[in-house]
Formats: C-alpha cells, sequence, structure tokens
C-alpha cells in the first residue's frame, strides 16, 4: 500500500496528492540480471546507477552523471508500447530514475559474463585490446550487447554506429570498432559465426572497402589483425532471456517517496491528468535526460516527481491523411522508426516533415539519450538550441495538450514565448505533437545542425527551413527557423516575410533574403554562447545550402544554382589496418610478442576494481568539497553551520584540520599552494572546505549549503593579459647556440609569426577518487587514491596528518585513466580526504563528480610561441629566435618542467644551426595546469611546424619540401648538444610519403579542389621526435620487489601504476621471459608504498624503461640463486621444482632490483651552478620517432571536417609488446586529434569560472571522429645500435600525441585552397585548436563569410575567454 507521504499543499477544495495516490502501489518490481527483485523501501532520491553501485555491482561506472560518457550504460529490456516489441535499451544509468525499471529487466555488465564465462562482446573487446584503462569498458560492452540484442544481424553500418553514446580516452576506437565489426552481417564469413574467416581474422578489416567482408583483395594475408582470434561462437540463443514473469507484467500506478521527495507513476493519462489537476507544480519526467542533469548540476529539486515513461497512451502515435500525431513521449529511437514509416506511408515528398525529424535526431545525443529522452521532453525543455524543435517550428506542427477534462491545440508557431517559457499551461501536459504532411509539390524541408563534433553534441546553429512554392515557384509560404541564433527557437521574421511572393530562382531573391537574415541576426560580439561571426555567418551558409537544394530541384539549368553548396559531410565506415608482423625479426618467447592488456578481461566484465569500488568501510563518510566560486577574491567568511544543521553531515574540515600551518603548503618542485584556502582563492574551483556526511548526496547538498562571502579582486586569465601586465613566476630558462643575431643579418629572409594553442582537458574517464581508512595505532592510515604519483601522496599525507612517512601506506589497485593529470593534481584530494579521516578517524571518501574534477585538476599548459626565422632563399633555415610563454594558472605545480621542455623541442626535427629560446610561466586566475601526455613536448613542436608552415608559405615552397630539406641527419646534434642516435625519421619520412602515395594524393588533392568550390581537402605530412627522460634527474629511478612463492607462483611489485597503458603487463612479460616461466604464472596486484619505497610518479614515458629494467634486476639476483636448481633439475624444471627446492634449502626467494638511467644530466642556463657546463649534459636517454600523413576534408560553408585518412609510423625499438604499443600510439595520436581539433576549453568571462566542465561542453573525439582509414605501423627491420633500455624497446606513451597535429596541418592546407579559391593569398595564421568555428573564420574572404562578421563595438569583450 502507499506509504504515508507528506501532504502537498492543497489547490483549494480540490482533491489532495495524497488522497488521490493512496491506492497506488509502493513497490517496485523488476527483474536484474534474470533475477527478480522487489523494492519496498526506496530512496527516492537515487538514480538507477547508485542503486547499482549501493548493491555492489560497481562493473557500472559514473564517469560524469550527465549523459555524455556512456560508462553507466546499462540495458534495460522492455516489451515497447510504441512497437509492441521487446526492445533492448541501452541507457544511461546515471540520469535513470530508479522507478523507470518498474517491470522491465535490467542488465549489467556483470549479468552477462565473467572472466571465466565471458560473453562473447566481452572476449572479443579484450582479445581485440579494445580495453585499456578500462573504464569505459563496461559501457562499450553494454552498448554493443544491445545491438547484438536488437538486430539478428547488424550491418557494419549498424556497428559503426552503435557507440554513438560512449566515449573512450585510451584506445583510440580502432580497436573496439574492429572487435565490434567482427559480429556484423556482412562478416558471415567469421570464424566465430561459422564461416571460413572473415576479413579482420585474415588480416584485413571490418568495414572493408567492397562491403562484403572480404578484404583479402585489399589487405594482404601478413597484415592480420588478430594472430589468434580465438573468438568465443556467438550464439544468440544463450542470451538471457526476456522474464516470463514480464510479458503479463501488469503495470499498477506507483507512489512512494519520503519527506523531501515522492515520486508518481501514473499508468494512464486520466491518472497523470489527475495528479497534474491535484498538484500543477509536480515536475513530469519523460526521459529524465533534462531533468536530471538539472537536478545534479543546477541544484534543482522536485519534491513531486511524476514519471510518464510508462503511460502507453503517451507512447502511440496515428497517421492521418494529412496529418500523424505522435504521443509526447514516444522514445526518440521509436520516433526515428515512425519517421521511416511515414516515409513508407505517405511518400517521399509528402513525408518531408518526417524525414526532416529524422535527420534531426540522428545527430541528436547517444543512442543510450535517444532510447529514453522524447520529444515532448524537448519541447517543454524550451532550450534555444533544441535540435527537435525547430522542426516543429518550421513545419507547423501542432501540440497536443491535455489538462483534466480539456485539450488544447498550440500551434507551434506561438509557443516559445522567451527563455525557456512556453505557452504550455502549467496544469497540462504535451500529449501529442501533430506532424502535417508536406504538399505533393512544392514544398521543401531541409533541417542542417552545426556543432563542435559531429555525434553527441548540442548545435552550434542548427535550423529547418521549408518552402511552399507554386507552379510558377512564386514563394507562398517561407518558414526559416533557427536554433542557436536567440534565447529561443526562433522563425527568421525578415526573411520568411521576404521570401513570399518572391520568385524563388533569381539572383535577388537569394540577395534579399541574406541581407533580410543580417537583420534578423545582427548579433553583437559579445553575445551569450559567444561565436557571433560564426554563428551569424551559419545561419547565411545554412540558408545558401537550402536555396541551391531547392534550386536543383525547381530550377537544375539555372545559372545562379550552386551545386557544390548542397552535399555536408558524410563518413563511410572506418577501416585501418597494422602490420602485425613488425616485431618478427626480434621476439622472444614472451616478449615481442602481442599479448592483449593482462586485465583486459576483468575490464570487460566489470570485475576490474577502481578506487570508488573499493566496498564501502564500516562506519565510512563521503565528503564533497565546497570550492570557490571566484577567480580572485578575498574571503571575508566562510560559514558551515548551516550544513552541519542538516540531516547526516558529520563534519566540516577546512584548513584548520591540517596538522599544521605549514602542513596546508605543498606542490612540487616550488611549494606555493594549500590544500585548503587560507584568507585570499586566485581560481575558481580552489578548494575552500570539505563537507562530511553519511552519503553522497547528503554530503554534496551540504556543501552547496555552506555560505562563503568574497571580496573580488582583479583577475588574470590570459597569457596576453599575464605577458602585458608581466605576471610571470619565477621561473626562466633557455638555450642558446650559435649566433642568432649574426645569422638573422646574414640570411635572405627574416620572418616573424606567433604560434598560439589552448590547453586540454585530461577528460580521463575516471575522475579523481581517494579513500583515507585510519588505522586505531600511531597515527597509521592508509590511502587509496587514483594516482599516478603513491610517493608523494604518502609524503603529503604524512605532512596532513603530522606523522612520519612510515605510518602511511599509499595504495593504488590500477586508474581509469591518467594521461598526467594524477601525477601531481591527484594529491590535493587525497590529502583532504587524509585530513577528513584525521579529524574523524572515521574513513572518509571522495570521488570528484566531473565537473569538479575540472575545476580542480588543472589542464595541459596553453602556449604561446612569439618566433623569428632567418632563412635562406634555398629554404635552409639559419636561425631560431623564440619567446615561449606557458599559462601555468594560479600555482606552479610543474609548469617549469612543461615550460623547458616545450623549449626542448621547438627543434622539431630540423637542424637550425643558430637558436636562441626563452621560456616563461604565465601566472593567472585559472586552474593550476599540469602534467599531460607530452608535457610541453607536443606544444614545442606545435610551435616548430608552425614556423616552418609559415615560413614555407611565405617562400612558396611547399612545406614538405622545407621540411626535408633542413631535416637533421643521423649524428647530427640538436640546439641542446645532444647528438642523435638510432635516427630514422629521414627513413620513415620515406616510407610513410610513399605508403600513403603522398606525391599521388596531393596530385589527386588539387584536382579535387580545382573541381569543387566549398568542400577542400588538405595533406600534411608531420614528423616527431619525443625526448625520453625526466627532466629531474632525480626521478630517473625506479625498484622492484619480486617474491617467488613455493607453489612457483610469482608476485611482482614495482613503483609503475597501471592506468591502461599497459605497464603491468609489460612488467610481468619482462619477467616471465627473465625468469622463463609462462606470463599466466606472474602477477601484479597492485602499487603501494610499503612494498617499494621513494618512486617516481608513473610519468614521462619512462616506466617500462625504468620500472621494467628495476625488475628485470631483481630477475637477474633471483636466477642467480636459482641457478644451481636449473642445473640440478634441467631445463625443463617447472618454477614450482625450482622454487620448492630452493625454499627447503633456505634460499631467499624475494628480490628487489633498483635502476637508475645512466649518463644523462644536461645543464639549463641561466646561471647554472658551473657557468662553463651550460648548455652541456645528457638531456635524454633518446628518442622515440614518427612520422604520420594525413588527408582531411573540410566544408568551408560550415566549418565542418573530416578526417578522410591517417597513416603513423612509429619507432618504438623493439617492441616489448606490439598489441599494448599499437593501443597507445592509436589512443595518443586519437588525443592529440582532439587536441588539435575539438577539444577547447573555456572560461566564462562574466563568473571567472570554467565553462567546458563536462561532456556535455567539452568534446573529446568520439568513435567517429577517428580517420576513416587509420592504418599503424612500427619501423621494423633497422637495428637499434645505441638503444640500452630494456629490450632496446622505445617509450611510446607520450610521443605519438603529437603525431595528433597532422589533421590541424592538414586542415590548415585546405583552407590555403579555400583562399585561392577566393583570390586571398594572406598566411593562414590558424590557432589550435582548429574547432568548425576557427575553420570557418580562417576561409577569411568568401562572400558569406564577409556578410557574417561581427565587429566588436569599442570595449565589447566576447563572452568566452580562451586562456
Ligand atoms: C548527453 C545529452 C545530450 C543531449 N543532446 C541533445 C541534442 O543533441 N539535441 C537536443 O535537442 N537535446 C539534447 N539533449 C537534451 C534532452 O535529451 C532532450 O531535450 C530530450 O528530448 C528531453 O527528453 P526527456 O524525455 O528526457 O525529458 P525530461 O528530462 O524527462 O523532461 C524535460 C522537461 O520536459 C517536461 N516533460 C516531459 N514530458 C512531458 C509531457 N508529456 N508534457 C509536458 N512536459 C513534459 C519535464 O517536466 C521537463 O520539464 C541532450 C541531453 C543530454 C543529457
Ligand atoms: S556517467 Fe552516465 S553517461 Fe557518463
Ligand atoms: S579504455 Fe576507454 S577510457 Fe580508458
Amino acid at each position: 500500500m502507499a506509504p504515508a507521504l507528506v501532504e502537498m499543499p492543497t489547490n483549494g477544495d480540490k482533491v489532495s496528492l495524497a488522497e488521490l495516490t493512496q491506492d497506488y502501489d509502493d513497490t517496485l518490481r523488476f527483474y536484474l540480471n534474470g533475477t527478480k527483485v522487489e523494492l519496498d523501501s526506496i530512496d527516492p532520491e537515487i538514480t538507477l546507477l547508485e542503486y547499482l553501485r549501493g548493491i555492489g555491482l560497481t562493473g557500472t561506472k559514473l564517469g560524469c552523471a550527465e549523459g555524455g560518457c556512456g560508462a553507466c550504460t546499462v540495458v534495460i529490456s522492455q516489451l515497447n508500447p510504441t512497437t509492441g516489441k521487446i526492445y533492448h535499451a541501452s541507457v544511461n544509468a546515471c540520469l535513470a530514475p530508479l522507478v523507470s525499471v518498474d517491470g522491465k529487466h535490467v542488465i549489467t555488465v556483470e549479468g552477462i559474463g565473467n572472466s571465466q564465462r565471458p560473453h562473447p562482446a566481452q572476449q572479443r573487446i579484450a582479445l581485440a585490446s579494445g580495453s585499456q584503462c578500462g573504464f569505459c569498458t563496461p559501457g562499450i560492452v553494454m552498448s554493443l550487447y544491445a545491438l547484438l540484442r536488437n538486430y539478428e544481424e547488424p550491418s557494419e553500418h549498424d556497428v559503426e554506429e552503435a557507440f554513438d553514446g560512449n566515449l573512450c580516452r585510451c584506445t583510440g576506437y580502432r580497436p573496439i570498432l574492429d572487435a565490434a565489426q567482427s559480429f556484423n552481417k556482412a562478416c558471415g564469413k567469421s570464424l566465430a559465426n561459422g564461416g571460413s574467416g572473415c576479413c579482420m581474422e585474415n588480416g584485413g578489416s571490418c568495414g572493408g572497402s567492397n562491403g562484403t567482408g572480404d578484404a583479402n583483395a585489399v589487405y594482404s594475408a601478413d597484415e592480420k589483425k588478430f594472430k589468434t582470434p580465438d573468438f568465443i561462437h556467438y550464439d544468440k540463443s544463450t542470451e538471457l532471456i526476456y522474464p516470463p514473469g514480464l510479458h503479463k507484467y501488469q503495470f499498477r500506478p506507483v507512489a512512494f517517496g519520503n519527506k523531501r521527495k515522492k515520486w508518481y507513476r501514473p499508468v494512464t493519462v486520466q491518472q497523470l491528468l489527475e495528479i497534474k489537476n491535484a498538484f500543477p507544480q509536480a515536475k513530469l519526467i519523460g526521459g529524465s535526460t533534462e531533468t536530471q542533469i538539472e537536478i545534479r548540476f543546477k541544484a534543482m529539486s522536485y519534491n513531486a516527481s511524476v514519471y510518464v515513461g510508462d503511460i502507453a497512451e503517451l507512447r502511440q502515435y496515428k497517421m492521418e491523411p494529412e496529418y500523424a500525431e505522435i504521443g509526447g513521449n514516444v522514445a526518440l529511437t521509436d520516433l526515428e522508426k515512425i519517421c521511416d514509416e511515414a516515409v513508407e506511408h505517405y511518400g517521399d515528398a509528402k513525408a518531408q516533415p518526417f524525414k526532416a525529424i529524422k535527420k534531426a535526431i540522428r545527430y541528436f545525443a547517444g543512442r543510450q539519450i535517444r532510447n529514453v529522452g522524447t520529444p515532448a521532453g524537448n519541447l517543454a525543455t524550451a532550450s534555444p538550441i533544441s535540435d527537435l524543435n525547430p522542426v516543429f517550428v518550421s513545419t507547423n506542427c501542432t501540440l497536443i495538450a491535455k489538462s483534466l477534462g480539456k485539450t488544447i491545440e498550440l500551434p507551434m508557431n506561438t509557443f516559445f514565448k522567451s527563455y525557456r517559457v512556453t505557452s504550455l499551461p502549467e496544469n497540462a501536459i504535451i500529449a501529442a505533437i501533430r506532424v502535417p504532411v508536406a504538399a505533393e509539390k512544392g514544398e521543401y524541408v531541409r533541417t542542417y545542425k552545426q556543432a563542435k563534433r559531429k555525434d553527441d553534441d548540442i548545435a552550434i546553429v542548427n535550423a529547418c527551413l521549408s518552402v511552399k512554392l507554386d507552379d510558377q515557384n512564386v514563394v507562398q509560404a517561407a518558414n526559416l527557423v533557427y536554433g542557436g541564433m536567440a534565447p529561443i527557437t526562433i522563425l527568421a521574421k525578415n526573411a520568411s516575410n521576404f521570401l513570399v511572393g518572391k520568385s524563388f530562382p533569381e539572383q535577388d531573391t537569394l540577395e534579399g533574403v541574406m541581407n533580410a537574415l543580417e537583420q534578423d541576426f545582427n548579433l553583437p560580439f559579445g553575445v551569450p554562447g559567444g561565436m557571433a561571426t560564426f554563428r551569424k555567418t551559419l545561419a547565411l551558409s545554412f540558408f545558401y545550402k537550402f536555396f541551391n537544394d531547392v534550386l536543383v530541384n525547381i530550377a537544375a539549368g539555372e545559372k545562379i544554382l550552386d551545386r557544390e553548396a548542397i552535399p555536408e559531410l558524410e563518413r563511410g565506415i572506418s577501416k585501418g589496418k597494422k602490420d602485425h608482423d613488425a616485431s618478427i625479426g626480434y621476439s622472444q618467447k614472451i616478449l615481442g610478442k602481442a599479448n592483449p592488456h593482462m586485465a583486459a578481461l576483468k575490464q570487460c566484465t566489470g570485475e576490474a576494481q577502481y578506487t570508488d569500488d573499493i566496498p564501502v568501510q564500516k562506519n565510512e563518510l563521503y565528503g564533497s568539497l565546497v570550492l570557490s566560486t571566484k577567480a580572485h577574491a578575498k574571503l571575508l567568511k566562510v560559514d558551515a553551520s548551516p550544513a552541519l544543521d542538516m540531516p547526516g553531515v558529520a563534519a566540516w574540515i577546512d584548513r584548520h584540520d591540517v596538522a599544521s600551518p605549514q602542513a596546508n603548503w605543498w606542490g612540487a618542485p616550488v611549494c606555493d599552494e594549500v590544500f585548503f584556502a587560507e584568507d585570499e582563492v586566485f581560481t575558481a574551483g580552489q578548494p575552500i572546505g570539505m563537507v562530511l556526511a553519511d552519503t553522497p548526496q547528503r554530503a554534496l547538498a551540504g556543501a552547496r549549503a555552506v555560505r562563503v562571502t568574497y571580496e573580488e579582486l582583479p583577475a588574470i586569465f590570459t597569457i596576453e593579459e599575464a605577458v602585458e601586465k608581466q605576471s610571470f613566476f619565477n621561473h626562466y630558462r633557455y638555450i642558446h647556440k650559435g649566433d642568432v643575431e649574426k645569422a638573422f643579418a646574414e640570411c635572405d629572409h627574416v620572418f616573424q609569426g606567433t604560434a598560439r594553442m589552448g590547453g586540454q582537458e585530461h577528460f580521463y574517464l575516471e575522475t579523481n577518487a581517494a579513500i583515507a581508512i585510519p588505522k586505531p595505532e600511531d597515527g597509521e592510515l592508509e590511502i587509496w587514491s587514483s594516482t599516478q604519483n603513491p610517493t608523494e601522496t604518502q609524503a603529503y599525507v604524512a605532512q596532513v596528518t603530522g606523522v612520519a612517512n612510515n605510518k602511511i601506506v599509499s595504495k593504488v589497485k590500477r586508474l581509469g585513466g591518467g594521461f598526467g593529470g594524477k601525477e601531481t593534481r591527484s594529491i590535493q584530494l587525497a590529502c583532504i580526504v587524509a585530513t577528513a579521516a584525521n579529524k574523524t578517524r572515521r574513513p572518509v571518501r571522495c570521488m570528484l563528480n566531473r565537473d569538479e574534477d575540472i575545476m580542480t585538476s588543472g589542464q595541459r599548459h596553453p602556449f604561446l610561441g612569439v618566433w623569428k626565422i632567418g632563412v635562406n632563399k634555398d629554404g635552409k633555415i639559419q636561425a631560431l629566435k623564440a619567446s615561449v610563454f606557458n599559462n601555468g594558472g594560479w600555482s606552479q605545480d610543474l609548469s617549469a618542467a612543461v615550460v623547458d621542455r616545450g623549449l626542448s623541442h621547438i627543434d622539431g626535427v630540423y637542424n637550425i644551426p643558430n637558436v636562441d629560446v626563452e621560456g616563461r610561466i604565465c601566472k593567472t586566475n585559472t586552474v593550476s595546469n599540469s602534467a599531460f601526455r607530452g608535457f610541453g613536448g607536443p606544444q614545442g613542436m606545435f610551435i616548430a611546424e608552425t614556423y616552418m608552415s609559415e615560413v614555407a608559405d611565405r617562400l612558396g615552397m611547399p612545406v614538405e619540401k622545407l621540411r626535408e630539406i633542413n631535416m637533421y641527419k643521423s649524428g647530427e646534434e640538436t640546439h641542446f648538444h645532444q647528438e642523435l642516435e638510432d635516427w630514422h625519421v629521414p627513413l620513415m619520412w620515406k616510407q610513410v610519403k610513399s605508403e600513403f602515395n603522398y606525391d599521388e594524393k596531393r596530385a589527386e588533392v588539387e584536382k579535387f579542389n580545382a573541381e569543387h568550390k566549398w568542400q577542400k581537402k588538405g595533406l600534411a605530412l608531420i614528423p616527431t621526435k619525443f625526448g625520453i627522460s625526466f627532466t629531474a634527474l632525480f626521478l630517473n629511478q625506479a625498484g622492484a620487489l619480486i617474491h617467488i612463492y613455493h607453489d612457483g607462483s610469482i608476485l611482482v611489485a614495482h613503483g609503475g601504476t597501471e592506468m591502461g597503458q599497459g605497464l603491468h603487463t609489460k612488467i610481468c612479460m619482462i619477467v616471465a621471459e627473465a625468469l622463463q616461466v609462462p606470463l599466466s604464472e606472474v602477477h601484479i596486484s597492485e602499487t603501494a608504498t610499503n612494498t617499494v619505497a621513494n618512486t617516481s610518479s608513473t610519468a614521462a614515458s619512462a616506466s617500462s624503461d625504468l620500472n621494467g629494467y628495476a625488475a628485470y634486476n631483481a630477475c637477474v639476483q633471483l636466477n642467480e640463486r636459482l641457478k644451481p636448481y636449473r642445473e640440478k633439475f634441467g631445463p625443463d624444471a617447472t618454477m614450482k621444482q625450482l622454487a620448492h627446492a630452493a625454499y627447503f634449502d633456505r634460499v631467499n626467494l624475494s628480490a628487489n632490483g633498483f635502476y637508475k638511467t645512466p649518463e644523462i644530466g644536461y645543464i639549463w642556463g641561466p646561471n647554472p651552478p658551473d657557468p662553463s657546463k651550460e648548455n652541456t649534459g645528457k638531456m635524454f636517454f633518446y628518442f622515440t620517432q614518427g612520422v604520420a600523413a594525413a588527408e582531411v576534408l573540410i566544408d568551408s560553408l560550415t566549418g565542418d571536417w573530416t578526417p578522410l585518412r591517417t597513416d603513423i609510423k612509429m619507432d618504438v625499438g623493439r617492441s616489448i609488446n606490439p598489441a599494448i604499443d599499437y593501443g597507445q600510439i592509436e589512443g595518443a595520436y586519437v588525443q592529440g586529434q582532439g587536441l588539435f581539433t575539438t577539444e577547447e576549453s573555456l572560461w566564462h568571462r562574466a563568473s571567472g569560472q570554467i565553462f567546458t566542465r563536462g561532456p556535455g561542453a567539452y568534446k573529446i573525439p568520439g568513435f567517429r571522429d577517428i580517420p576513416q582509414e587509420f592504418n599503424v605501423s612500427l619501423l621494423k627491420d633497422v637495428e637499434w645500435k645505441n638503444l640500452r633500455t630494456i629490450q632496446r624497446s622505445r617509450g611510446v606513451g607520450e610521443p605519438p600525441l603529437f603525431m595528433g597535429s597532422v589533421v590541424f596541418f592538414a586542415i590548415r592546407d585546405a583552407l590555403k585552397y579555400v583562399r585561392m579559391q577566393w583570390g586571398n593569398d594572406e598566411i593562414v595564421c590558424l590557432r589550435s585548436p582548429a574547432t568548425p568555428e576557427r575553420i570557418r573564420i580562417e576561409c577569411a574572404a568568401d562572400p558569406i563569410l564577409k556578410r557574417g562578421h561581427v565587429e566588436p563595438k569599442e570595449g565589447e569583450k566576447s563572452f568566452f575567454i580562451h586562456i
């Protein structure tokens, strides 16, 4: 029966909500992984994800809580009321209210298999190296699982699109797609599916060019994707059945809740209307994809929520001759199908509105959102950038709204009143949308959308443009409706009115509409949302596309027709290949073999444990941070008392709770940062304190209640402002070689320019997390955290808790990605949590929300390089002078080493005889920027390739030629006097150029560009050399501890952390090879400071070199001790025999190995202790090298672009494990591609806060952003004579990242053709990232852009700041 609900306010003499719902059921009944569940005591405030993780099903991960990453994907099987069929919906558990699972079957990653009996989807992703850190993997597995359950035989296209709601930051997606494509129907040949061998198994890539799956024609058999697929046969009949109990499940009205919140789940429209009548403020929840975001991030609370997703009447549709009526809460996935049916039903012309809806849905969010999100939700939200609303308005739809006893029709063209305000009465619901069919003849409807990223991104501008023409092509009606141009979805009134009565196919009509659109959208430069010029230009460009699209239908012969404007960029099925035989020449028993990541299967099944998966400790508290909301301010008052009065809140901690005032200070190498703010805050997002409570929800509510009073102070954000105000940290370095001024005086040309690039959010899928467990004795404390740096964590936890290091054990099981972002920044949270645990003497846990993580943890440094190049006529560069600045943010952190590395990589791969470069760190009021894969190297090389590109353009020389002329030769010295040994860049340059057919492609590109007005292709060939070693000498050391137990099993501990890069796998391989045992006998459990002490952070791509050698050195000792037993028992003796015998002989079977990198130690200027040694000494142990080629296609009307093909070749020496190395290369490349294209961090000028704080606003590449053809190979058939690393392998983690810039330079190349088209010969100075906005604006000269240009008024500033 219904629980005793607290009475809602009554409405006069109407029946109250409690009375109305007193007979409602209060129990949720559903199936979870095949088992029946009944819940009659339910926390109404938790999501499905919180429920699942709370009962120990921690395979489902929390990555963002905003539906943007897919880490939380589960499958909900249900009898779909729209289609009447069972549908297995992939769903974001982070958004789904628990009430939405009643009567359904919830399937989680644990439900489909485990590492003993994996599901084929799990096993194939694991075997194909589709899982690195594994944090995204359960969600990806579940998306694939949903696809397999829903499709009898998915096509390769279905597979390619199945992951548009999932993100992965590690793999670069290619291996996941390859694994998934092994299930496609084109692949009837797969061994797993009973065939003779699919293209992947035989060497190619699924999705091969001919679509038959027989890619053998394309790829030779020696380029095998998976040497031994061993795929488990996929047999649908073994899948979890749809529980018979659910077939006839009677959906009953449900009501449950507590004092703060109640849920109602009516099952008829009548019940819903009664509820709305009794309590009009009751919040309707459809898919919850909008409302849960409001609850989580905007602190909205709805004390009466009504779930309408199970009201069958709202999910029906009917097709009448003149219109289709579609239930307001059909799922968007079903709406897609309804649109297909409408096309069948009405025919192409009349079904144009449905085609427009379908197209709008295609790029609407990801599949998980579309599976639950609804048109009514989209309409009622009234977002100005809604994708559906422009279509509904443009096609003259009508809403059917209902309140108790009343049905009203609301025409869409008057529905939106003002920002997020509609004409829907408060007590009414959207019951249906009536979509009129188009005329058989003379009516044209088209939609457009441009976003930062193609898939799963909200629009910058979208539009649905429609016209009705009479037989003479005179416009009878026009609805040019835009999103993203105003606070509401808006009709371009002037333009639409202008059109009516005009003959459509006339130049004057086009001109007139363009003029009118300029008036309609006269955006100010500082318009909210920014991008004034781009948005205005897009509005014009969309109409231009539309105009020509209509024209081609009505007057294809007209002179004014510009066919080139019509097509949009479409991607084909992606493919790729790898050279899997690269290591044959040197592979040993284990080393050099392509072993999948050892934890991959556990990651695919959800068994792999991350910090927040550690079970809740007895008496545990949860912490929620209180962060500064001001960029720079005095802290006048911090009042935690409102929080302390709240239920469940146990304590408040701040700077007074650390062991001493000095203990609040931290930072390496400069101690200039506080754990808790003191009297002043220096950035928005700086921790002030933490609220501790018994649940995460209560802790968050408590944190929101803390009152902080500020007095604002001036703030600096950008590098340019800092340079102007001379706001620098106390760090200055330079490298001098030769005589730059003399060279400038003597050379033929001197050119100057700037290279500017933005930073990059790490966006590891697992946010920072820590659990501190105080021990009863001696101040001991155990700290689990997601850190790359357990030792520094240990040291600072000891500091804040006031004990010696030997009382603190810092532990890491694995990280869900780090990329440098958890090298130092993770220490902040660990120490705050440890302080809390120390104060309360209770275990304390905190996993940051995605927005908190982004606000507190710093990013890759933005860089500015001001360069001057002296060059001779023949292209030989004579001198480089550069001032380099990075944006350090509010504290120094690792900024010094980052800018230093920028200086050491500013030569790219070019021999410049005279160099004078200097570096400084800008002190600003942004987050403290930190290490990120590449650590200043990519920024330095970006400056190099920028000056190369601009110098080549100024000389009128192909940039490839300039690169070749200046490229280092073997044995030459860098500007810091390091000789280049084992130098293979020139060789790889030649190989990639030839394998890519670069010269032929150049001819093809020239031809294509000459024939296409708006779409242009571009090419680039980019080399890299990346120095391996920590620049701080003392960090180049490592330790390992190996135990051989007397059963022969081996436990390894070393100083490195596993964060997806496969370090543990490589170390186990090194140990297995050295001790001559099967890989399966070697195990690494965790990284901990009580097994291996004084470790360096896992960073600088040196961890395999360092820890691998340390482990090897331990093996050498053990082998020495086992030697007599090997002699005694012979070569075939097992480790069990050896260890057993040695143990009984009292032989020590534990060994500690140590390694330090020899030779290195560079002396920087200025002012070294011995000035004569300045600019001497070896900076890097060696250089990892590579070359990449790319071809891109851009649409110069919209700024849209797609990477057509990328080839990468890397010299990683003798690979320890090619499967892992390929994974690193692909993953780093895609991360680099993101850095240089889609990923743009923005600060909100008015508040001084970072705006891009989640996947909704910050766009890392998705599955459909990777190169359509992506080929990767390792350099082979060469010798590495001077490489003295373990196995002669080279570090690979960071070096390939810069290869991602190849698309940036290919885009730049395409832009040159665009400018040529319009007669503009200005040099392209493209700032990174090359977002669609920058691409469009750098087109520079076309007439539409000129119309769209918005000049700032005097003193007017942009809405966002690029730091
Ligand atoms: C990751 C992500 C990506 C997204 N991408 C896009 C995108 O690309 N394009 C886009 O346009 N939107 C996007 N959205 C926004 C959102 O998904 C859509 O607006 C969706 O249509 C909302 O539907 P819903 O049923 O989930 O709404 P809910 O969150 O359930 O409800 C939203 C609002 O609608 C009201 N409502 C629901 N049903 C009714 C009804 N029958 N009658 C009256 N009011 C009702 C609710 O009370 C609430 O105010 C995205 C959201 C997320 C989280
Ligand atoms: S955690 Fe749900 S989508 Fe990211
Ligand atoms: S493996 Fe995908 S995020 Fe790490």
